[in-house]
């Protein structure tokens, strides 16, 4: 690997890890009932200095870092093109990464002028945790990728793709949680209201209860395909993902009861939110490292 491709994917790392503050910071923004501290957008009070203050300080602090994210990324799709300027598959991610970032802001910004519609709400959601992604496949794309041949790969790559997919579903479910207010729709844990099997008739009932039901299915296929790379492969980074997997996931199901128990404080739920979003991460990393391609310097067979 060259010195500008090594500083490309250092850059790209501090995008990924400015980006999982950005995802904290909204999840605040909202726990804090800040949402709506600056009532305008794109200026907050007519003003991009507000007094920051209250909620304003976390609603316009959340804008001001989503603004640095933009700039953020946008060098390092310049670097990433001068450190591999034959890459297309490269480039085309940056700007698709771009692009997604302007409609994320404009998404952001409806949620404020529009005052908060539950879908808008949910889609920033699910945007912030796409760009994520995107985010992480640019980073392993321009690495050096799997370094062990075929064996253990193909369980690898099941891990990442498998558990990056359902903690993406279940994200975004539990975003309609929390937007359609269901977050203690059942109020005691690990029970619902005192039974295993809540009367589902209720709307917000239905929608928290399949969160926990599918939240906790998601552990256990993580947790499952995790065993299998932890028995069939020696490769130590893919070793080291699936752990880090299994470990991230159980807390995070974890932090879902406590935000429960706690009448959804504010640090548990962002917590919550932050964890997936580090969950996800770990799985789109393990299934991009583990992704068929040719080999550095291997000639692509006719
Ligand atoms: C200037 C642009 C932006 C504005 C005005 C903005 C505004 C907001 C607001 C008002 C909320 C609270 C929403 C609610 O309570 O329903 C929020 C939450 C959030 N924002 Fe942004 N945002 C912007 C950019 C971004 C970017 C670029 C990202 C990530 C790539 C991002 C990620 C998030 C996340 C993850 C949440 C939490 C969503 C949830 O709780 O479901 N935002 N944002
Ligand atoms: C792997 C499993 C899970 C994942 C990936 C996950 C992910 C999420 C995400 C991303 C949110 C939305 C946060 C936001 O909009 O910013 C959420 C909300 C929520 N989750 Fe989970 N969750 C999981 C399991 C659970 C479990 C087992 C519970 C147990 C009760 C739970 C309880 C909640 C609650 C109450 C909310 C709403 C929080 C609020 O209203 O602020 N989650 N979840």
């Amino acid at each position: 690997m060259t010195g500008t491709s090594r500083t490309a994917r250092r850059l790209l790392f501090f995008v990924l890890l400015w980006t999982l503050a950005l995802l904290l910071l909204g999840s605040v923004v909202h726990a804090t009932n800040s949402s709506l501290a600056c009532p305008d957008w794109p200026t907050c009070f007519g003003s991009m200095m507000p007094e920051m203050t209250g909620g304003v300080f976390w609603e316009h602090l959340h804008r001001l870092w989503a603004g640095a994210l933009v700039l953020l990324f946008a060098a390092a799709v310049v670097v990433v093109k001068r450190a591999h300027p034959e890459r297309q598959d490269l480039f085309r991610l940056g700007v698709v990464g771009l692009a997604l970032l302007v409609v994320q802001s404009l998404l952001g910004g409806a949620t404020v002028l529009y005052q908060l519609p539950d879908a808008v709400s949910t889609s920033h959601l699910a945007m912030a945790f796409a760009f994520l992604v995107l985010v992480v496949a640019m980073r392993e794309r321009a690495g050096p990728g799997w370094p062990a041949g075929e064996r253990g790969r193909r369980a690898t790559r099941r891990l990442g793709v498998a558990g990056g997919s359902l903690v993406f579903l279940q994200s975004v479910g539990g975003a309609v949680v929390r937007h359609t207010d269901a977050g203690v729709a059942c109020p005691d844990v690990p029970l619902c209201l005192g039974r295993l099997v809540p009367p589902l008739e209720y709307p917000l009932v239905l929608i928290h209860f399949q969160h926990r039901v599918l939240g906790v299915l998601v552990v256990v296929v993580v947790l499952w395909h995790a065993a299998r790379v932890l028995a069939r492969v020696q490769e130590p980074v893919a070793r080291r993902l699936a752990t880090a997997m299994a470990v991230v996931v159980v807390a995070q199901m974890l932090l879902g009861f406590v935000s429960v128990a706690q009448r959804l404080g504010a640090p548990w739920v962002s917590a919550h939110t932050l964890l997936a979003a580090v969950v996800l991460a770990l799985a789109a990393t393990t299934a991009e490292r583990a992704r068929a391609r040719p080999q550095l310097g291997e000639v692509p067979a006719p």
